[in-house]
């Protein structure tokens, strides 16, 4: 199992390519099976989920070939994914890969309205939340689809005699990202029109949208709470680059403002990150677009303000950023409260920053009080390196944040979380001057 070693006390400094964005990559690969066209996605980033996508949609009969190198090199030469799903012969997401990611569940919504019937696992929770799909269950029942749910599989299919979804007017219960993008894609080749309320306005439901639209969907609305698309008889093929990625873009950001340090996100989209730069910004730390990328120069946690924040919906605090930032506020100075709003047990990572000597209380496991050490600093207490474990993927990238400016050698265990949501993580940082080094 790999670990990651860190050495504390390195400014970052220079620059690091944004990736594409995982949450946008994996509803776009699904988008592919809408299509018996050929699908040529661009940036699409090296990470296991999308390795688990791609082993998921090959197991469906798709043609998949990886056109760029697969290695972890850090040049921005991308990969590149040709799909290719005019030969897909089984409707189905088998539990033994949709238990390794959850979001298998977006093939539902496109094998269903493409081939009428769809055989998918109930993913599991997981181990930030219980994570139900009954949303997305609601809103395909409401386009027509008749889905039973039998040892432990979603057995979805059209009426008898019916060959199309039937476009619907929706609102789901609460805001749900995959939930949405199952149902805008349904819904591209659904007879009628369906309108989306309660829609999810993430940036990577509307890159989503723009491809679709590139295949032929007719879309508006996307990228706000209310999204109508009018359904089509077929899509077809189109090339599309997966948008940068905000949470990498975001992790990095608050990587440099714990170390310090002066450095360039290549393509990171500073306008996807308004809530984090504001409170970024509010902390002391300067944040700027350039380049067509992200700025970003801080004097370190120390001389910096801890902020509170609740995490919420786009375009709100993503609940994505809230350990990374909790990792920022440990080694900054005053303290600040952290509300998790979103899912019911998202912080792990609190009992692994405490044994690095970091100052938590949390109550009901969503509410954070975190009592910077950067008032002590230099003379006081500070995070002094450990033994660690990732619990779950952004666990793990605060992790590693609090090892960078912790004293002495920190060792993240379990790094297999790290790997399913960050493209060369240790290779980006050591280009940035960090002394980490995975090991085996
Ligand atoms: C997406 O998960 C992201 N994953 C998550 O990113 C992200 O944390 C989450 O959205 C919230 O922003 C992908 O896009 C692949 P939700 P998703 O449906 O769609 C409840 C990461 O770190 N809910 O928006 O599964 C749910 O329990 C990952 O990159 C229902 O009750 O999240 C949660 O409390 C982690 N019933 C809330 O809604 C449903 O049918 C939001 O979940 C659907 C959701």
């Amino acid at each position: 199992m790999d670990k990651l070693l860190i050495r504390g006390g390195r400014p970052l400094v220079g620059e690091v390519p944004i990736s594409g964005a995982k949450n946008a990559a994996l509803p776009e690969l699904c988008a592919a099976l809408l299509t018996a066209d050929p699908v040529t996605l661009h940036n699409v980033p090296r990470l296991q989920d999308v390795a688990t996508m791609l082993r998921l949609i090959r197991n469906m009969g798709v043609q998949v070939d990886r056109i760029a190198n697969p290695d972890c090199s850090v040049a921005d030469a991308a990969g590149i994914v040709r799909l290719d799903a005019g030969g897909l012969s089984t409707p189905e997401a088998p539990y033994d890969l949709v238990k390794t990611m959850r979001a298998s569940v977006l093939a539902l919504g496109p094998l269903l309205a493409r081939f009428g019937e769809a055989t998918v696992s109930l993913p599991g929770g997981c181990a930030i939340g219980s994570r139900p799909v009954d949303q997305h269950i609601k809103g395909l029942q409401a386009m027509g689809a008749q889905i039973v749910v039998e040892h432990g599989y979603m057995i979805a299919r059209l009426p008898q005699g019916c060959t199309r979804l039937r476009g619907a007017r929706i609102t789901t219960d609460m805001v749900t990202v995959t939930g949405t993008e199952n149902l805008l894609m349904a819904a591209t080749l659904a007879e009628g029109e369906t309108v989306l309320e309660n829609a999810a306005q993430e940036p990577e439901v509307a890159d989503l949208a723009e491809m679709l639209i590139k295949m032929g969907a007719r879309i508006q609305g996307h990228g706000t709470s209310r999204v109508r698309i009018q359904g089509v008889e077929r899509l077809h093929g189109c090339e599309h680059a997966v948008v940068a990625d905000r949470i990498e873009a975001g992790t990095f950001l608050c990587a440099v403002a714990a170390t310090g340090g002066d450095a360039l996100l290549r393509h990171g989209r500073a306008d996807h990150l308004d809530a984090v730069i504001d409170k970024l910004r509010d902390a002391g730390v300067q944040v700027a677009p350039e380049e067509g990328g992200i700025r970003v120069r801080s004097p370190g946690a120390a001389q910096l303000k801890a902020q509170g924040f609740r995490t919420t919906e786009y375009p709100g605090f993503p609940t994505d950023m809230q350990a990374q930032f909790m990792a920022l506020n440990v080694v900054a100075q005053g303290t600040a409260t952290v509300a998790e709003t979103i899912f019911e047990n998202r912080f792990m990572h609190v009992n692994e920053l405490l044994r690095l000597g970091a100052k938590i209380q949390t109550t009901d496991g969503r509410v954070a009080v975190i009592e910077g050490l950067g008032g002590a600093a230099p003379t006081g207490a500070r995070l002094s390196g450990a033994t660690v474990m990732a619990t779950d993927l952004r666990a793990s990238a605060s992790l590693v944040i609090a090892g960078l400016v912790a004293d002495g050698e920190t060792l993240v265990d379990r790094i297999y979380h790290l790997d399913r949501g960050y493209d060369c993580m240790e290779a980006k940082l050591r280009g940035l001057g960090a002394n980490i080094e995975r090991i085996q």
